[in-house]
């Protein structure tokens, strides 16, 4: 046996550093360096072709020939459109989400249905405890075996004996490999695992599917550098309380990760959400005043929120103005234009605003929507449930143009809103969409067609 070697891991940023220190010098997180066990001789991961032996040459631009990547149909088609066309031969996919979202759910649905033969590793689960879960899903596959191992050595020997064309590990937490002496789940472990992974799929053309699981922040736990290395992550999110799953592409090397899909889950699995506009009827029971639909990015994904805004004459000699979720000078300034641009006598109303959710929200893009909902409320005339807002307003009652307005308006499509509102100086580059726009320049304007 070889001498053990150990080295210090941030368990934030994966950085390793040769001594212990409380704070770590590269992502600046207290106490999160952590000594582990590594041992790298003797190395024995994947290895099997001659292929990796064949020299790299290098080609101009002009001479590489381009062979259109070969994808895998998954028979999912929420999946299909977010991955951008299916699963690349060769890839490595990431699909992280909190735990009991129904990470493994979807996995063992899409094993099931895939033509191809898939292995499906399991970690955390029995074999038996997997068959049950297939019953309930009922959509049985005979080219789809179950192994559960954890170590990726033996993996290894199983996928040479069966050589599948396609393999789910669930999850790359719960693997290890002989070559490190660090515990699963460990930074190291993680790293060293998910890079044999990746010779392996690069190596053999098979897609791999990894479940990670999220640390209490939302990121994948293990480090960062993990999602550098796979071509793909995936992000599964939800609510508890709701039946309503969403799958989004936060990095793809092989599409947008403008796409999203919609899934419910259901006693027997989860359904695709073709049609998202059920979402939102569902959840409306009455038009009611005040309320407006507005569409904000949360870091580079686009969001909807509902903010809501109640406007009554002050009892006392000083209106209230009171916020949640929103800056409360941000509201003073959108008031006051309100009341010298176009005119709303304002000045003698409480008003109080409260974004849904729980929420802070800094994008300006909610401005409009926050308008539309003072106004709503002014008047005592309900916005359609139907409509959602994404602009600027400035100080001269202009309607500004947002970042990102074509991923705005297709999240706005996806999730089924029939109008958005929008300024007329964005530059939408989107040609294909079915949502109505409707682009303004001034609040009157805005006023205008919402409340004509
Ligand atoms: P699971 O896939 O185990 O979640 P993860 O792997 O992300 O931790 O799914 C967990 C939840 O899904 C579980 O609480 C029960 C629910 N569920 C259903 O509602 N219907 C089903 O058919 C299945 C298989 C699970
Ligand atoms: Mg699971």
């Amino acid at each position: 046996m070889a001498k053990v070697k150990t080295s210090f891991f941030c368990q934030n940023c994966g950085a390793q550093s040769a001594k212990w220190t409380g704070q770590c010098n590269t992502c600046n997180e207290w106490n999160t360096i952590v000594e582990e066990v590594i041992q790298k001789e003797e190395k024995r991961v994947w290895k099997q072709s001659t292929a990796s032996k064949t020299k790299a040459v290098p080609l101009r631009i002009d001479e590489i020939q381009l062979n259109p990547e070969e994808r895998i149909q998954t028979n999912n088609n929420e999946l299909d459109t977010v991955l951008g066309g299916g699963l690349v031969k060769g890839s490595v996919t990431l699909l992280g989400g909190e735990p009991g979202i129904g990470k493994s759910t979807l996995l063992l649905q899409i094993a099931l249905s895939i033509s191809q033969k898939v292995l499906y590793v399991s970690g955390e689960e029995s074999q038996s405890q997997i068959k049950m879960r297939a019953d309930r899903i009922d959509s049985s596959n005979s080219s789809c075996l179950i192994l559960t191992e954890t170590n990726t050595q033996k993996i290894f020997k199983n996928i040479e004996d069966v050589q599948p064309e396609f393999l789910v590990i669930d999850s790359i937490q719960t693997l290890y490999t002989d070559t490190i002496e660090a515990s699963p789940g460990s930074i190291s472990q993680i790293r060293e695992t998910t890079a044999e992974l990746i010779k392996f799929a690069k190596e053999t053309e098979t897609p791999v599917l990894l479940i990670g699981h999220i640390n209490k922040e939302g990121q994948i736990a293990g480090p960062k550098i993990l999602e550098h290395m796979v071509d793909v992550v995936l992000q599964f999110e939800g609510d508890q309380n709701h039946a309503y799953r969403i799958l989004r592409a936060q990095k793809n090397r092989f599409g947008s990760t403008a796409e999203l899909g919609i899934y419910e889950m259901l006693s027997d699995g989860l359904r695709e959400v073709s049609n998202p506009s059920e979402i939102l009827i569902s959840k409306k029971d009455d038009d009611l005043s005040g309320t407006a639909i507005a569409s904000t990015l949360e870091g580079i994904r686009p969001l909807m929120i509902e903010i809501q805004a109640l406007v009554s004459t002050a009892v006392y000699g000083t209106p209230q103005r009171s916020t949640t979720g929103y800056n409360l000078k941000r509201l003073n300034m959108i008031l006051a234009v309100l009341e010298k641009r176009a005119g709303f006598k304002l000045g003698a109303k409480d008003v109080f605003l409260n974004i849904t959710g729980g929420i802070n929200v800094d994008d300006p893009a909610i401005d409009l929507a926050v308008v539309a909902a003072i106004l709503s409320s002014n008047q005592d005339i309900a916005i359609s449930p139907h409509v959602c807002f994404a602009a600027e307003v400035g100080l001269a009652g202009e309607i500004r143009p947002v970042s990102k307005i074509d991923q705005r308006i297709l999240e706005a499509e996806k999730l089924g809103y029939k109008t958005f509102v929008t300024s007329k100086y964005n530059k939408i580059t989107t040609k294909n969409h079915t949502i109505k726009l409707v682009e303004v320049g001034k609040i009157e304007e805005a006023f205008a067609t919402l409340f004509a």
